[in-house]
């Protein structure tokens, strides 16, 4: 029986729903909650056997490690060993909020299932009063990856969860919507740059201010591999003065986000040849005698003809693109659709993120118009 709590999203660590998932954590169970990037799927970070459960309850992989969670800042060193300079003006920047910070780990602090044997620990204070209320119930470090299914989008409901893990979890704390849609930006700091290991919800110029030095991608890009115009970063990062140091999110390399439909993106210049390419590859797909979708900004959707439009967000407004995009991906299953074309979002702030996510989801398909 999975217990299910149903929160105001406000800051109560005293509430009594409350107060029983945080004991239920503490005593060894996995409880998914909100944060204000995605659902979590919480565990005792200390706890070896706690944190078994996590990796099962999703089918992930032993070699992808998770992130550790803290509801106060000070508890950063508690699970590093050292904070760096530039590591510290981030967490000061954005803590509470959508950034990962990945740093060397203090031996002990935390099971070394979390690290998956890393010599480094991935920490966040997340911002939403949920998180922070259940952390803080709990006690202890919370190991939380997304709440979904290994491969499957992200969950931004409690129904998402639900629909994924159901009966394979303790609890779950639905606190309505999660807030920025995508996850957080994971990074390390290194070699006198901030590098991007997954970008997130804290934006490449935002790294950059606040943390004062200059910020690199590390995440593997199809538009790089392909020389594109986005031609800097991991590439040029391999390049770069600072031959020893690869740094590399574990999960990146992984298959994720992904509808059960095959899905392709289009993109290129101008909106009229991109659609026009989405409904000849539409037609084409249903000539086959697929179910097909199309995923597009709320601009276009009056333009394509397909089994499910699914309007994600606006070409004017990528945080709710952000915010909308892994409930998109999901109505495609729920739909049935079996052959799915996805319109390119611009790759500026957030919208990095929402591409980053999207080229997953469609293992890198992409026709250039
Ligand atoms: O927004 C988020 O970060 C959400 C919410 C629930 O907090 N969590 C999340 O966790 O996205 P997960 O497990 O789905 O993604 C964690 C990412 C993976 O790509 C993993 O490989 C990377 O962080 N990671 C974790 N520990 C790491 C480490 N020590 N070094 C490098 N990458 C690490
Ligand atoms: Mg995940």
């Amino acid at each position: 029986m999975t217990i299910y709590w149903k929160v105001e999203p406000v800051y109560r660590p005293d509430d009594p729903a409350i107060r029983e998932a945080g004991a239920m954590i503490r005593d060894g169970l996995v409880v998914a909650f909100p944060t204000e990037t995605v659902y979590g799927l919480g565990a005792d970070a200390r706890n070896a056997e706690a944190v078994d459960g996590i990796f099962a309850a999703k089918g992930r992989p032993a070699d992808n490690p998770l992130i550790v969670h803290i509801a106060d800042k000070t508890k950063l060193d508690e699970l590093a060993e050292r904070v760096d300079e530039a590591s510290r003006r981030l967490a000061d920047a954005f803590w509470p909020g959508p950034l990962t910070l990945v740093l060397p780990v203090k031996a002990g602090a935390v099971s070394p299932r979390v690290t998956a044997g890393l010599a480094t620990v991935a920490v966040r204070m997340p911002a939403h009063p949920v998180a922070l209320s259940l952390i803080t119930a709990a006690g202890c470090p919370v190991a939380a990856p997304s709440a979904n299914r290994s491969g499957r989008p992200s969950p931004t409901l409690a129904e998402h969860v639900r629909d994924d893990l159901g009966s394979r979890i303790a609890g779950i704390v639905d606190g309505g919507p999660a807030g920025v849609g995508v996850e957080s930006t994971v990074v390390e700091v290194a070699g006198g740059r901030i590098h991007v290991l997954r970008p997130g919800g804290i934006t490449a110029d935002e790294l950059e201010r606040a943390g004062g030095l200059p910020v690199e991608a590390a995440y593997a890009s199809p538009l790089r591999v392909n020389g594109g115009a986005a031609e800097k970063g991991a590439e040029a990062a391999d390049q770069g003065g600072d031959a020893d140091f690869r740094p590399k999110a574990p999960g990146m390399k992984y298959a994720h986000y992904a509808p059960r439909g095959t899905m392709i993106i289009v993109r290129g210049e101008g909106a009229a040849a991109v659609c026009s390419r989405m409904q000849q590859e539409l037609d084409e797909a249903r000539a086959r005698g697929e179910r097909t979708g199309a995923l597009v900004p709320r601009e276009h959707a009056g333009c394509l003809r397909a089994d499910v439009v699914v309007a994600c967000g606006s070409l004017r407004d990528l945080q709710l693109t952000a915010r909308e995009l892994f409930a998109a991906l999901r109505r495609f299953d729920d739909e049935h659709a079996s052959f799915i074309a996805a319109e390119a979002y611009p790759e500026e702030g957030i919208g990095a993120a929402v591409m980053n996510r999207l080229y997953k989801a469609a293992g890198n398909r992409i026709v250039q118009v």
